[in-house]
């Protein structure tokens, strides 16, 4: 039931924060230590010696986010694999691999078939998914919920956070590190819903940037461009907006010549480490024109910056910096008089290859 909402998936991103606290009174006791995780879980990843996350679209985007933690917390290098590219087209595998496969509905035909190819091949997995007792969660070893309650938007917007929260937990439980997960997730629930109750804001960006519109892009680097690529698919999908989502630094290798004047061009800026090199490529940007709304986190906030996303832990970042790109898209498509729940072509799940 919508409820007061005009769409599920209004209601759906306003609820990413009850998600976030529910993972993790599930996930974590009192003390903050994991639970509800099988033992047998963290020793088979602590055996591999690769990961492979395997998934399609908004899941894909989270393993991109996932890949990060696995490799900063567990040290174990992990890849990030588009799951209809995977099944017809294996990469040489590493010598003990581990298979995580992300999933909303748990029925994608396309991660299916990875995971039957890989249980012929004797290898061992998990699957983290909306759905539990879905194809996915039956047929993998291991399987774990994103208890996000259920999705009915076909833009996915909450099971994306949640599969970005239970990545981390799972490569916090797997790894050594000394950072707080618990504490640091709770911050970031607080934080997600400070931006949720700004939503006004970015109903006007959309409508300022996007009004007339045909193509757009969002740039940014390292886990910006995790999120970017994500924030692009959101805004194409139900608006239409040609988006392209990509590392910025790229744009000097071609791309730059798409830009004209009053091209919308969304930057985010969340990392320290290279927030000033994206300053140099929204500057190359602006100077060809480009109408730039930039969002970026506190502590590397510019005075005209279009949004400032309140600091959490950097890694933590795409929780918070995707409530943005969601609300533009809905806020993009609602300007459109285009239906957001049920945008053309789609179907919440796809269980074709
Ligand atoms: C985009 C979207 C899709 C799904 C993809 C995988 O908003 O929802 O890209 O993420 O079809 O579906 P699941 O996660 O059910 O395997």
């Amino acid at each position: 039931d919508k409820g007061i909402y005009p769409y599920y998936m209004l209601k759906e991103i306003d609820e990413q924060v009850v998600v976030a606290h529910t993972l993790a009174q599930y996930y974590f006791d009192e003390a903050g230590q994991i639970r509800n995780i099988d033992d047998k879980i963290i020793e088979a990843i602590k055996a591999a010696d690769r990961l492979y996350i395997v998934a399609a679209g908004t899941s894909y985007h989270a393993g991109l986010v996932g890949k990060r933690y696995f490799e900063q917390w567990t040290g174990i290098p992990t890849e990030v694999h588009i799951s209809s590219e995977f099944a017809y087209d294996q990469p040489l595998l590493s010598q003990h691999p581990f298979f995580i496969f992300l999933s909303q509905s748990g029925e994608t035909a396309d991660s299916r078939e990875v995971l039957d190819n890989i249980v012929k091949q004797g290898f061992p997995s998990l699957t983290v998914a909306n759905v539990m007792n879905s194809t996915l969660t039956r047929e993998a070893d291991f399987a774990l919920p994103l208890l996000a309650g259920p999705e009915i938007a076909v833009a996915s917007t909450k099971a994306y956070t949640a599969q970005i929260i239970v990545e981390a937990i799972l490569a916090h439980a797997a790894g050594n590190s000394h950072v707080d997960l618990k504490n640091e997730l709770a911050k970031a629930a607080v934080e997600m819903q400070v931006i949720i109750d700004q939503k006004a804001a970015f109903k006007t960006i959309a409508e300022e940037a996007l009004r007339g519109h045909q193509s757009a892009f969002y740039i940014g680097r390292g886990l910006d461009a995790a999120v970017a690529v994500e924030a692009a698919l959101k805004l194409k999908e139900i608006s239409y907006i040609q988006t392209e989502g990509f590392a910025a630094g790229e744009l000097k290798h071609g791309t730059i010549s798409l830009i004209e004047e009053g091209t919308p061009v969304f930057a985010l800026l969340t990392q320290s480490k290279t927030a000033g090199l994206v300053r140099g490529e929204i500057a190359q940007v602006a100077a060809r024109g480009a109408n730039t709304v930039i969002i970026s986190g506190k502590s590397l906030a510019k005075k005209n910056d279009a949004f400032v996303l309140p600091d959490v832990n950097e890694l933590l970042m795409p929780l918070l910096t995707v409530i943005p790109a969601q609300l533009i898209a809905y806020y993009a498509t609602l300007d459109r008089n285009l239906d957001v729940d049920r945008p053309r072509n789609l179907a919440k799940s796809v269980t074709v290859q």
